[in-house]
């Protein structure tokens, strides 16, 4: 019994050892790796007050950006066995908008409606570790570029406000990035990763005061989980 259970011990190190030393993943110089998974965008947002024409700033007014998730694809070229530049795209994703603080000014809308975005990210990556390794983290810093579209507004919004004519301006901004891939074969990986982007727009709308304007910054967190192949 002490010999199998010191057999099987040493068995399982030397199962361990040759684990370790597999021809591992290897990414390398020239690799292309293709990630598709689900993305979920979660807006870690602050607003400017609500300022109306008729009324200036309504102070204690704020504007809110909702969550959402998407399937999602990611792209990577390693320039070197260290250096990747990667590109992030999705479906477009849909945010709920919302108010608050108009109910001091005799307004019930909480409900602002919805936007559309697409948030196309372009980083250069820089990965840890050997390239055999089986797990690799990296770090890095983008640029991106966000696409508002298909605002709308809620029925609240335009019958009590009247609202019409919701539009949020196009952000351009820095984002920063952290992640690793983890060998499944030869071929396959599954990835874990994380964008905060700094995503600022300027929301406006027509309405029975006139335009409303408010600063918002959505600032998200982006989260995606992964599966991977490297060509
Ligand atoms: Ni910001």
């Amino acid at each position: 019994m002490k010999g199998i259970v010191k057999n099987s011990g040493k068995g399982l190190i030397a199962l361990a050892c040759g684990m370790l030393a597999l021809p591992a993943l290897a990414i390398e110089e020239g690799d292309i790796l293709l990630r598709v998974g689900v993305v979920s965008v979660q807006p870690d947002d602050s607003s400017s007050v609500l300022t109306t024409a008729a009324t200036g700033p309504l102070a204690g007014t704020a504007a809110h950006v909702g969550n959402e998730i998407q399937p999602g694809l990611n792209l990577v070229y390693m320039l070197t066995d260290s250096v990747g530049v990667e590109v992030l795209a999705a479906t477009p994703f849909e945010h709920d908008l919302s108010v608050s603080g108009l109910g001091t000014y005799g307004f019930k809308t909480t409900d602002l409606g919805s936007t559309k975005q697409l948030p196309p990210t372009v980083s250069a990556l820089y990965y840890f570790g050997p390239t055999g390794a089986v797990l690799r983290p990296y770090l890095g810093l983008g640029v991106n570029y966000t696409i508002f579209f298909q605002e709308s507004l809620s029925r609240q919004a335009r019958s009590e406000l009247a609202g019409h004519g919701l539009r949020l301006q196009d952000s351009f901004g820095l984002s920063v990035r952290a992640g690793f891939d983890w060998e499944l074969n030869d071929r396959w990986l599954a990835n874990a990763s994380l964008w905060k982007i700094d995503i600022d727009t300027k929301a406006t709308l027509g309405s029975a005061l006139g335009k409303i304007r408010a600063n918002v910054d959505v600032d998200p967190y982006v989260y995606m989980l992964s599966l991977g192949y490297k060509f």
